[in-house]
């Protein structure tokens, strides 16, 4: 299969300005990902190429990236996945995700994106003793299924950066820091809950959340986001978890 690659580049030291890099690849195996593609590319090509990644198989969350204009991890979209049914070619456009500043070609600087998840307490609290054994702290399993779904977030960046309310507003806690701090909400264990809502329903918390959806979309570990979202906006409203 024939690639026409087009990459949003970016180097400061160059040009103050992004520009639009274009390769063709031939021979591209459909079953290859796009994160093979721009490591051919880059060890190919252009050395220069800059990305981020790390385990390539959808785990480390490292190179979220928009992929056609929807943002994704491209060691998980499979250049087959873009092809229009028994093409030969297909094309290719990738860009870093939006809403962080750009460093260098596809790679962000995540410390905003990081200080948001920091600010949400993303941690268990819990300062009484250990009721059994000195060890553990029990729960149900009906306990636990409250926020299953929220522990599967790598924080990749794909949900907030395809948020246009965080682009709108980069104060916006975003997704990815109130999926963090869903997790912890609703744990039954965890003592700090009522300081989380307190943070979350502050002017740039929850509330900017407008229900759009894209998160939801865009999340490579298939979170429900925009629930998670929904299920601490009701916790703020009725006081309840
Ligand atoms: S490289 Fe680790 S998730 Fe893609």
């Amino acid at each position: 299969m024939n690639v026409q690659l087009k990459i949003r580049r970016y180097n400061p030291e160059l040009n103050k300005k992004s520009w639009w890099a274009e390769y063709t690849l031939l021979d591209v195996d459909p079953s290859d990902s796009v994160l093979d593609v721009l490591h051919k590319v880059k060890w190919t090509v252009d050395g220069t190429l800059t990305l981020r990644r790390s385990c390539a198989h959808g785990v480390c969350g490292s190179d979220a990236m928009r992929i056609n204009g929807a943002n994704a991890l491209a060691c998980k979209v499979l250049v087959s996945r873009l092809a229009d049914e028994d093409s030969e070619s297909v094309s290719i456009q990738v860009e870093p995700i939006l809403g962080l500043p750009i460093i260098k070609d596809l790679v962000v600087d995540m410390e905003p994106f990081f200080d948001h998840y920091r600010s949400v307490l993303p941690y268990f609290v819990n300062d009484s003793p250990t009721p059994v054994n000195g060890r553990e702290r029990l729960q149900s399993a009906e306990d636990r299924s409250r926020f299953d779904d929220t522990t599967k977030c790598i924080l990749c960046a794909a949900c907030t950066t395809s948020c246009p309310s965080y682009w709108a507003n980069n104060r916006y806690t975003g997704p990815a820091a109130i999926v963090q701090a869903h997790r912890f909400i609703f744990d039954s264990r965890d003592q700090a809950y009522q300081d989380r809502l307190e943070i979350l329903s502050e002017r740039n918390g929850v509330w900017r959340c407008r229900t759009i959806f894209n998160c939801t979309n865009a999340c490579p570990r298939e979170i429900e986001v925009t629930k998670a979202i929904a299920e601490v906006k009701n916790a703020l409203s009725t006081g309840k978890v």
